[in-house]
């Protein structure tokens, strides 16, 4: 998508450099950040330098890549899968990724690994950007849908939680896509977007949509269920970190109770998903997801900018009062309407998902 008029992903090569948008400072600032070594690529990761499951993966082919240009070995191999495995636990892209990897360079002579490596990362970010164009193609017939039966000209309003935007992948998003395609088609559309608290990934959603002139409106996490009581959420829309084989979806700490609001109040809740996030080994999300626990100082404190123009953060608790930090839940496929994928909407279920990717089905 485009910063300032120019065509940016969230992580390319340059002249055998990897280089990513630092979303630590978004939306205050754009800067960009070169990440070389193995344990850059691990710190981007697990500090969230790069964000959202879709990029994660990304990074990590990327992380490989840069490795195998270094020390093609059979060990180094292993111990940057390893390194890069134990950044997050939560989002399954991050082990899709890198078990892709493995898999394709472990058969290879060590002297022909920098390339397919390299070769695998780009890939792994192209497909990327394919799946989530076409998450919006297929969401954009829900919005088209919902649009038709509205006055003409009246937007349809949609919330999402957290980013699961074109910055959360390599391109255009897995919510946001749809978003996108409709804004392009020329459908008004207005977009809600969560705070999603502790670390303000609405800022960075709301920062995209701003830049592509989406309207959209800033709420705090908890306005959700009075906005959708009052009739002004059409639908909601969100992203995954991981999804099961029976259609439980695991995103974003926060998640779980937008779904039961939507339930209560007959708004449809669809997730947007490409479909490296399906972890077809588990079933029962609540038990088998691993929930991410982050540091508490993300929850006791906060980062924006200053009177002054820098970027700062402040304590809002009262100092020693100890926070907790689990950064996803899990909402339980019988909440959600439809997972929209890169070949088409299914059913939250087994068969649903079955139906879709028959390949992968048990
Ligand atoms: O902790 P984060 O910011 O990496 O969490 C990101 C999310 O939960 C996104 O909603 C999810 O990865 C879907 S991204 C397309």
């Amino acid at each position: 998508m485009k910063v300032d008029g120019k065509p940016f992903r969230s992580i390319w090569d340059k002249d055998g450099a990897v280089e990513i948008i630092d979303q630590r400072w978004l939306p205050h600032d754009f800067r960009i950040a070169g990440i070389d070594t193995l344990d850059e690529f691990a710190v981007a990761i697990r500090d969230m330098w790069v964000r959202g499951a879709p990029l994660i993966g990304a990074t990590a082919a990327y992380g490989i890549a840069r490795q195998m240009a270094r020390d093609p070995s059979d060990a180094a191999l292993s111990t940057a899968y390893d390194v890069l495995h134990d950044t997050r636990p939560t989002a399954i892209n991050l082990k899709w990724a890198l078990d892709r990897c493995r898999a394709d360079l472990a058969v290879l002579a060590p002297e022909a690994r920098a390339a397919a490596a390299l070769d695998l990362a780009r890939r792994v970010a192209d497909e990327d950007v394919e799946c989530n164009r076409m998450i919006g193609v297929h969401g954009l017939e829900i919005i088209r849908e919902i649009a038709a039966k509205k006055p003409a000209g009246e937007p349809v309003r949609l919330l999402t939680h957290c980013n699961a935007g074109w910055l959360a992948t390599v391109d255009w998003g897995t919510a946001t896509s749809p978003m996108y395609h409709a804004a392009n088609e020329g459908i008004p559309i207005h977009v809600w977007v969560d705070e999603t608290r502790p670390r303000n990934q609405g800022a960075l959603t709301a920062w995209e949509l701003g830049a592509h002139g989406i309207s959209h409106s800033y709420v705090v996490d908890n306005a959700g269920g009075h906005l959708m009581q009052k009739g002004l959420v059409d639908m909601v829309i969100v992203g995954t970190d991981r999804t099961t084989a029976r259609g439980d979806v695991c995103n974003k700490i926060g998640t779980y109770l937008k779904a039961l609001a939507a339930q209560d109040n007959g708004v449809p809740f669809y997730v947007g998903l490409p479909s490296s996030t399906i972890d077809w080994t588990v079933s029962d999300g609540l038990r088998e997801i691993p929930i991410e626990d982050r540091d508490a100082r993300e929850v006791t404190h906060v980062q924006g900018t200053l009177d002054d123009g820098t970027i700062g953060q402040v304590r809002v608790t009262p100092e020693g009062s100890d926070g907790a930090n689990p950064a996803f839940d899990v909402t339980p496929a019988r909440l959600v309407t439809g997972l929209i994928t890169e070949r088409g909407v299914c059913d939250a279920s087994a068969e649903g998902l079955a139906g879709l990717f028959p390949e992968r089905a048990a």
